[in-house]
């Protein structure tokens, strides 16, 4: 009964609200109601997909580039907000109380949009409506385009090598020396020259028997160390190509050549997990520095040559006075091998690649980790200071060099291009462009700054 009675008043209410809306229309017909557009349509509205094709059809000939009608542009979102000269057409959030809405849906007395040809349909004004009650969603704004292609100053160089592992700069010349070699390591191995200011090959040194895994400018840039999977270290006259020495020694294949800064040494890594001192001038080995776990894979010198850094696979960085051929310190932090090092031009701080993907920063006044630097998604193989020291470039056996800016750990530039693994990156003097060396047998010339650089 009482069931009944609550029916019948809501079947009157509901009859006298209609009553009175048909009287409210009647006796105001210029007046609109929200109830005579066409429903918001009930998707998630993408402006690509939804909204954009509506008002290429409809609007953008009279609100685009071209025209702007009544002062109005529909190809921004902050222009569609802004208005004309009547003003006010968008209420975000209201598709109802908009003006907008009220001239596609010819609700208004004197404006009608468009104003000629086919109205829109009461599917698109509801898309309309959806649109502006989600908030005039526009195209997701488009993203920073991280990932750059090689710049077209400068197409790739073509070793003959398989693969090049190892590239080093001559002060100075623009000579560029990549080592490497077949994929197979006990295949020929070979360092070729090329001229960086005009991309030409210039030189190839004399064949080696095995894979050169990695090479070294002597300071004034007259010499070239290499060494190779078959345990040797050789040095060559740039000049004439010439073999100068050939320093045996090490049990096992040979992962990185440093020259001291005055010349006269030479320190070289090897798989058998030392490092050994070569007197360059007298051919001859002057030292073992043994202390690490596993293999050693990068060096380098300080700028007075009292002291050496080596980073190896056992995960850290030791430090050895070079005269007393003694551990005076070791950094410790990273997760996996040490891949690659990099010390800044000023000496102070050290720069480390390791197969945990991170690199790290060390202040090495105070042998401590001032920064740890996660990105790239693989072993970071080889990592370069910029010559001024504010950024650092690093490669990585994900195929990207990355650019991050030291003081703030922040990703500047992620460059993609090469096929395969990066193994090595050299700055040049400028500091505007970087040189690596990859498993795909490129090697690639980046711009590392925004500017253009006019080149080659
Ligand atoms: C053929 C040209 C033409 C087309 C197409 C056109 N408009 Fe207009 N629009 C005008 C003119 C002209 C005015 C100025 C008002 C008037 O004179 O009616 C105007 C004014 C407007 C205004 C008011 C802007 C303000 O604040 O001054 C809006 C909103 C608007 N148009 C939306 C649209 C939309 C949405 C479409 C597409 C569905 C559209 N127009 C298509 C010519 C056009």
């Amino acid at each position: 009964m009482q069931h009944n009675f609550v029916d019948t008043l809501r079947s009157t209410s509901l009859k006298w609200s209609s009553f009175a809306l048909l009287l409210a229309v009647i006796l105001s017909p210029s007046s609109t109601s929200a109830l005579e557009l066409p429903p918001a349509a009930k998707v998630k509205i993408n402006y690509a997909e939804h909204i954009e094709p509506i008002l290429k059809k409809a609007c953008i000939r009279c609100h685009g580039e071209k025209k702007q009608k009544s002062d109005y542009r529909l190809d921004s979102r902050e222009a569609t907000l802004k208005s004309g000269e009547i003003g006010g057409s968008i209420v975000l959030g209201k598709s109802a109380e908009s003006p907008f809405i009220k001239y596609v849906a010819g609700l208004d007395e004197d404006i009608e949009m468009p104003p000629s040809g086919d109205p829109l349909t009461d599917k698109e004004i509801g898309l309309l409506r959806a649109w502006i009650d989600q908030g005039l969603p526009w195209s997701e704004v488009a993203k920073v385009e991280k990932v750059e292609k090689p710049k077209a100053y400068k197409a790739s160089l073509k070793g003959k090598a398989e693969r090049v592992t190892g590239l080093a700069l001559a002060n100075g010349s623009g000579i560029l020396a990549a080592s490497g070699g077949q994929s197979l390591p006990f295949r020929p191995g070979n360092v070729t020259l090329w001229d960086i200011n005009t991309g030409k090959e210039v030189g190839q040194l004399p064949a080696q028997a095995s894979l050169v895994w990695a090479v070294a400018f002597s300071p004034d840039g007259t010499k070239i160390a290499t060494g190779s999977y078959k345990k040797e270290v050789k040095v060559f006259d740039v000049k004439s190509g010439k073999e100068l020495a050939t320093l045996a020694g090490h049990k096992n294949w040979i992962t990185y050549v440093q020259f001291s800064n005055n010349g006269k040494i030479l320190a070289t890594g090897s798989e058998d997990a030392t490092i050994k001192l070569w007197d360059i001038a007298a051919k001859k080995e002057i030292g073992t520095l043994a202390g690490h776990k596993a293999t050693v894979r990068s060096l380098a010198f300080s700028k007075d040559d009292k002291t050496l850094y080596s980073g190896s696979q056992d995960k850290t960085v030791k430090i050895w006075n070079v005269a007393e051929k003694k551990e005076v310190g070791a950094l410790a932090g990273h997760e996996d091998g040490i891949f690659s090092m990099s010390l800044s031009s000023d000496g102070k701080t050290l720069a480390t690649g390791s197969a945990d993907s991170t690199i790290r920063i060390w202040n090495l006044a105070e042998k401590k980790e001032i920064k740890k630097i996660a990105g790239h998604k693989n072993w970071v193989t080889s990592v370069a200071f910029s010559p001024d020291g504010q950024s650092l470039a690093s490669g990585s056996y994900d195929k990207l060099i990355k650019v991050w800016e030291v003081s703030s750990g922040k990703e500047v530039k992620s460059l993609d291009g090469h096929e395969s693994a990066i193994w090595s990156l050299v700055y040049t003097p400028d500091g505007n462009t970087v040189v690596s060396g990859s498993q795909d047998g490129t090697i690639k010339i980046w711009n590392t700054r925004k500017r253009k650089i006019m080149r080659f």
